[in-house]
């Protein structure tokens, strides 16, 4: 079986972060994004991977190559334009050819990995297996009506949704999938849409057989979605403590600290995540927060947040929370009178102060 992993799309809802980086690299819990799908269809004994790419971004194949050291064999395949989720099936049927395959949405993070819903589907001997979750705003995402064992209706977005099943973006498929996206249209948005794909299956009689989510499963739409994310990752962090505490510093909870990390005179509460090189010095660092490497905090705290690679926060009073930094953002305190906000914001930034 061979995995199908999107890593294109617009990224519009996570801007300004995604206006430099492709957002399937955001790292949750110092991890980028992508390497957990990853790590999932490796699990899942599969070694064979397509990832879907934006035409002219070569971002994805520098951070993963051909995918060797992880035991994969990875093909990227360029969409020209982000046309729909069913587009990326219909150009990926080379690849793909007869077999079964998963198709997996790289911006989709879940507890257990995948292996289970194989599983299900080879038991099913269904044509497409589709995972649903439960959630509050279902209108969303693709919403599956669900009556007794069977799936009635798909739709995507719908303003009135019909049930709290959402669609995950963990599919796995027969080659009929390919009928049912050369068979739709786009819609109004102007994207070939998946749900219409399983509303075709649906349709035209073909078994799609379903399996619910009960831990938890994210797609990682927003930035609020990001840190919730990170949060439910660094629920299970695994302790390591590999960088220098002085003896004026108190760690606890469970705290995983990168190579050469400086602790001084500090306080960690974790779960909490620091990367290589990184000095945290007179500052407070609170539960659910990811650093990344070479950073520098000082006389400042922060808590619940995503802090990317060589970023620097400097003497600020108030508690940081909530918050996504990209690569190399400084947040200092005037040096000089009078002492004012002093900005320099790339497009479409996001700023809160008091
Ligand atoms: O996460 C589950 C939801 O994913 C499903 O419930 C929906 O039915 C499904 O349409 C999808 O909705 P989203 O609005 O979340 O899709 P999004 O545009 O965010 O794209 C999902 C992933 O696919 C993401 O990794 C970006 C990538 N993508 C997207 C499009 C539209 C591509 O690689 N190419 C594309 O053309």
């Amino acid at each position: 079986m061979k995995a199908l992993i999107t890593a294109g799309g617009h990224g519009t809802r996570l801007r300004p972060i995604t206006h430099t980086q492709n957002k399937h690299l955001i790292p949750i819990a110092n991890k980028l994004m992508l390497d957990y799908a990853l790590d999932y269809v490796r699990e899942a004994g599969i070694t064979e991977v397509g990832i879907i790419i934006n035409a002219g971004d070569k971002s994805i194949e520098e951070a993963f190559g051909k995918g060797v050291d992880r035991g994969l064999n990875i093909t990227y395949i360029t969409q020209g334009a982000p046309l729909g989720l069913a587009h990326v099936v219909k150009i990926s049927k080379e690849f793909i050819g007869e077999e079964p395959f998963v198709f997996y949405l790289g911006d989709n993070i879940l507890v257990g990995g995948i292996k289970r819903f194989i599983d299900d589907f080879n038991r099913n001997g269904s044509n497409c297996h589709l995972v649903l979750s439960r959630v509050p705003d279902p209108n969303r995402f693709g919403v599956a009506q669900v009556e007794g064992e069977r799936i009635v209706s798909i739709e995507e977005k719908p303003e009135v949704p019909k049930s709290d099943l959402a669609v995950t973006g963990i599919y796995i498929y027969d080659s009929h999938i390919f009928e049912a996206v050369n068979n739709i249209a786009p819609s109004k948005r102007g994207e070939l849409e998946i749900s219409d794909a399983h509303q075709y299956l649906l349709d035209k009689g073909y078994i799609v057989s379903f399996s619910e989510i009960t831990g938890w499963w994210k797609d990682t739409g927003k930035p609020s979605d990001l840190l919730e994310a990170n949060r439910l990752v660094l629920d299970n962090l695994v302790d390591r403590r590999l960088g220098d505490v002085d003896n004026q510093s108190s760690v606890s909870g469970r705290v995983n600290l990168g190579r050469d990390v400086k602790i001084i005179r500090s306080n960690i509460r974790g779960p909490v995540i620091i990367g290589d090189n990184t000095v945290i010095e007179n500052a407070y660092i609170g539960p659910y927060t990811a650093i990344g490497r070479n950073c520098r905090i000082v006389s400042s705290e922060v808590e619940f947040s995503i802090i990317m690679d060589y970023c620097k926060i400097e003497n600020i009073t108030r508690r940081i929370e909530a918050s996504l930094l990209g690569n190399d953002v400084r947040i200092l305190r005037a040096r000089k009178k009078p002492s004012t906000h002093r900005f320099m914001l790339g497009d479409q930034s996001r700023v809160e102060i008091e």
